[in-house]
């Protein structure tokens, strides 16, 4: 079977071939720091061998429950944010049709805890209301106020609807083995549950049951995300020659184009399925490289749609960006155009053609028009959009990302600037223990 592969030909005329083999020894430094957990947040590093210690029964344990929730929900919940939601709904939304909201699947899965948006949250329960849901609260800290506030309300109207007895048999908690409030609360009310390993932060925890159950939930092959998760950790690991590990040659370029001044990358895809694993890629990278006043920006466009707003800019604006383009090489479906008599709108010329085709001419056409245009572009070809090449991936990015983030020299497993805003907010909303804040936010305010 193939595996994805990553082309930088397209970099090559923007940073030479000696400058990326120059990274050599320290992306083999990089990688034994992370193999030997010897660098920086070397108590985050659980990731890295988690698809090949993924057991058999592991997986039958998460199906179980899974189809469980399938049997005797509509519509299922996850509620979470960040690293506890972008993964699963990356997958889902990959792996799933496109209209499956549309066409009642059992269940339907929609997603909360991740805004706290008033009419979000409202709409969301005149939705549930009189349907027969369940609930998946996915918080690693457990005390993260967006989804602590989503599943307060979403475990109110279950019970209200349910009866508490019913509605306990419809909530998975997915949290720390021993802390915070949703592990207290799980205990007390006994909902089954799911740990996140200590050593797995959360923007690196699509493989553990954050991911995992939501993803079986919605009918797709755990089994073979994590077979091809495993499949990179062999391709990618150390014992790969720095010329062979796609990962090892994507934290180089991309590095070595930092250093030339390109300070934002777009991952881009040609598929609308592909948005939100370009939000998971997005919280990977930009949490993980995005501190000590260094990193490079990352931004996601949809292609073509964004051709369309966004091609201007990436075209002929600053010149300080690069590109990385996951192209699936293959669809599922096939749809070709038809032939039209008329042919007013002049599309004649593509009938019998594949509209896959039209988008793959869109795609060279566009990485042509961007390297002229002064834009340095990789690409990441995945064979066919299915499970085992997701999990390919992610793990593809996340090894990836752990390596680039020790060549930027920053810790790439903490991200000590998100608490900035909640304690801020944490202030203004008066939070006990937020006292002497309060009196500072307010005299600031004045
Ligand atoms: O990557 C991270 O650590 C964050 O995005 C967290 O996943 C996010 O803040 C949610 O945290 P928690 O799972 O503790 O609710």
């Amino acid at each position: 079977m193939e595996d994805i592969k990553l082309s930088i030909e397209s970099s090559l005329n923007f940073v030479s071939k000696e400058t990326i083999a120059a990274y050599e020894a320290a992306v083999k430094k990089g990688l034994t720091a992370l193999e030997n957990g010897t660098g920086a947040g070397n108590d985050f590093l659980g990731w890295l061998h988690l698809p090949s210690s993924v057991t058999a029964d592991f997986i039958a344990d998460i199906q179980k429950t899974a189809d469980d929730l399938r049997a005797n929900c509509e519509v299922v919940v996850v509620a979470g944010i960040g690293g506890s939601y972008l993964g699963a709904k990356a997958v889902i939304d990959a792996l799933g049709n496109s209209f499956a909201w549309l066409q009642s699947p059992k269940p339907v899965i929609v997603f909360a805890g991740n805004n706290i948006g008033e009419d979000y949250l409202a709409e969301l329960s005149e939705y549930l209301k009189d349907k027969k849901f369940g609930i998946i609260n996915i918080s690693k800290s457990g005390t993260t106020t967006e989804t602590a506030l989503a599943f307060r309300l979403l475990k109110t109207q279950l019970e209200n609807q349910m009866g508490k007895a019913e509605a306990k048999k419809r909530i998975v908690a997915v949290t720390d083995k021993a802390k915070g409030a949703l592990r207290t609360l799980a205990t007390q009310e006994g909902y089954k549950t799911y740990v996140i390993p200590d050593n797995v932060g959360g923007r690196f925890s699509v493989l553990t049951p954050v991911g995992l159950l939501p993803i079986a939930v919605a009918g797709l092959d755990i089994k073979q995300l994590i077979a091809g998760a495993v499949r990179m950790e062999q391709v990618c690991g150390i014992n790969t020659p720095f010329a062979k590990n796609p990962a090892a040659i994507y934290a180089a370029t991309r590095n070595a184009l930092y250093r030339s001044g390109k300070k934002i990358e777009i991952l881009a895809n040609f598929q609308p399925k592909l948005h939100y694993f370009a939000e998971w890629w997005k919280q990977l990278y930009g949490e993980s490289e995005g501190k000590d006043n260094k990193g490079i920006f990352n931004a996601a466009v949809d292609f073509t749609t964004d051709l369309h707003s966004m091609g201007q800019w990436i075209q002929e604006g600053e010149r300080s960006i690069f590109e990385t383009v996951v192209s699936i090489e293959k669809p599922n479906k096939k749809l070709e155009v038809p032939f039209d008599n008329d042919n007013l709108d002049g599309l004649n010329f593509l009938a019998g053609k594949r509209v896959d085709f039209v988008n793959k001419m869109a795609e060279l056409g566009t990485m042509l028009a961007h390297v002229d245009g002064g834009v340095p572009n990789m690409k990441v070809s995945v064979p066919e959009l299915n499970a085992y090449y997701i999990g390919q991936l992610i793990y593809f990015f996340e090894i990836a990302c752990g390596i680039s983030g020790y060549l930027l020299e920053v810790n790439p497993f903490n991200q000590p600037g998100v608490e900035a805003y909640k304690k801020n907010m944490f202030a203004l909303l008066n939070k006990p223990g937020y006292e002497e804040a309060s009196k500072a936010i307010q005299a600031r305010l004045k």
